[in-house]
């Protein structure tokens, strides 16, 4: 707040009152993912403003993926646009936007209470460049009626997945029926497709900043998921599938299993769903004799460099990052708290019982690569990936294609 501000607040009487932090007549804009709940943060935003005497927030939504919406981010930040103040940002952005010179310091912060992965993502080069939203990570989800009506249990490998499905949708014998529904486009989460089976064999892609690739483990990840399309477990155009394809087919009731993030379990329990009450959430399989593997998601609040209020912006996103809110936010938007204490909290355990195991999940999940030129090697594997699928480039060529080309970016 200006001086000049501060002066006529206090000049017009009343405005000694107030106790808590007075901005005059600051509006503030708020960058939200449209896939994770800008109506619930709207609320949350609400009582903010309510205990926040002359800040009104707005929220700013678009983009129906994570890379969609760096890429608006991107455009915005490039031109050093004012506009935004409050930037939400996929976990794997923090290091791009702090070597950009984005987003505002927040270093003194006590970041004791979250959980330790998103500390990590948030501190670049001992600096801290934004604060958690909140937690996320893959899991299987899976149609507990069918399962049950089969005498099946959740599968613990991918093998064990490909001969459920088959049992499953040849005993219900509906065409449109998958086994497995998972994100095959050049998305994001494709990066994190191809790093499932890849990981499930104990092998790194980065250690140290150094490129760790195993070829022969990469080529057994991009052959595991061609054969799902090839078996006819999952459709013949996965290629063409992305995140909210497969959310919105599993909540039809078209998919037996499925590979999401953890925002699709509301959606499926939500009025508009056809497999309310039917879903079961589990850890994702291994390949046989690896480990259940899964990756990072998350998604964190920053301040944009560029706004014209930063101490009004910071104070927001305190408040956005708090406990307060994270609890909030699980009760009412079933997005997964930042802070481990609240996975055991009775209120949260009630709105979302399957909670209570997520936080094994986040706890062993792994990061992406952490690099500021992660969007050039999410490029290389997902256009791969989808490649593969596609039927375009074989697993073997796949396999050579990322490893040549993330050499040259990782050197
Ligand atoms: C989820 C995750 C995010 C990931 C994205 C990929 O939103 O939280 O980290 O990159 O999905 O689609």
């Amino acid at each position: 707040m200006t001086f000049s501000k501060l002066t006529s607040l206090l000049l017009c009487g009343g405005a000694l009152a107030f106790a808590s932090p007075v901005f005059a007549d600051t509006e503030l804009k708020v960058y939200i993912s449209s896939q994770h709940q800008p109506d619930v943060w709207r609320k949350a935003l609400d009582q903010y403003e309510a205990k926040t005497p002359g800040v009104k927030v707005a929220i700013e939504t678009g983009g129906n993926t994570s890379e969609a919406q760096a890429q608006y981010l991107n455009t915005v930040m490039s031109a050093k646009d004012s506009s935004l103040d409050v930037l939400i940002l996929d976990v794997i952005r923090p290091a791009q936007f702090a070597a950009a010179g984005w987003t505002s310091d927040f270093s003194g912060k006590d970041l004791s209470g979250y959980l330790p992965a998103y500390v990590e993502a948030n501190t670049v080069d001992g600096k801290v460049v934004a604060l958690p939203a909140f937690a996320d990570a893959q899991f299987l989800y899976y149609r507990k009626d069918l399962l049950d009506k089969y005498g099946l249990q959740p599968p613990k490998t991918w093998d064990e997945l490909k001969a459920a499905a088959k049992k499953i949708t040849e005993g219900e014998g509906r065409p449109d029926l998958q086994g497995l529904s998972f994100q095959g486009k050049a998305i994001e989460g494709a990066v994190c497709t191809f790093l499932l089976p890849y990981w499930s064999q104990g092998k790194a892609l980065v250690e140290n900043g150094k490129l760790t690739f195993d070829h022969d483990a990469a080529v057994k990840a991009l052959s595991l998921w061609k054969s799902f399309a090839d078996e006819g477990v999952a459709k013949k155009n996965i290629a063409e599938v992305a995140t909210d394809d497969t959310r919105k087919e599993f909540q039809a009731g078209n998919v037996v299993f499925a590979v999401n993030w953890s925002y699709a379990w509301a959606k499926s329990q939500g009025e508009d769903s056809a497999v309310s009450g039917k879903v079961g959430v589990a850890r994702l399989p291994s390949v046989e004799g690896g480990e259940q593997s899964t990756c990072l998601g998350g998604w964190e609040w920053g301040v944009s460099a560029y706004s014209e209020h930063q101490d009004e912006a910071k104070k927001l996103v305190e408040y956005l990052s708090s406990q307060e809110v994270s609890k909030f936010m699980a009760i009412n938007g079933a997005l997964l708290p930042t802070y481990a204490d609240l996975y055991k909290d009775a209120e949260i355990a009630k709105a979302a019982p399957w909670f209570a195991d997520a936080l094994q999940v986040v706890e062993t999940a792994k990061p992406r690569p952490v690099t500021p030129r992660y969007n050039e090697v999410s490029e290389v594997i997902r256009t791969t990936v989808n490649a593969v699928l596609a039927g375009v480039v074989t697993p073997e060529d796949g396999a050579t294609q990322i490893e040549a080309r993330l050499k040259r970016i990782l050197r």
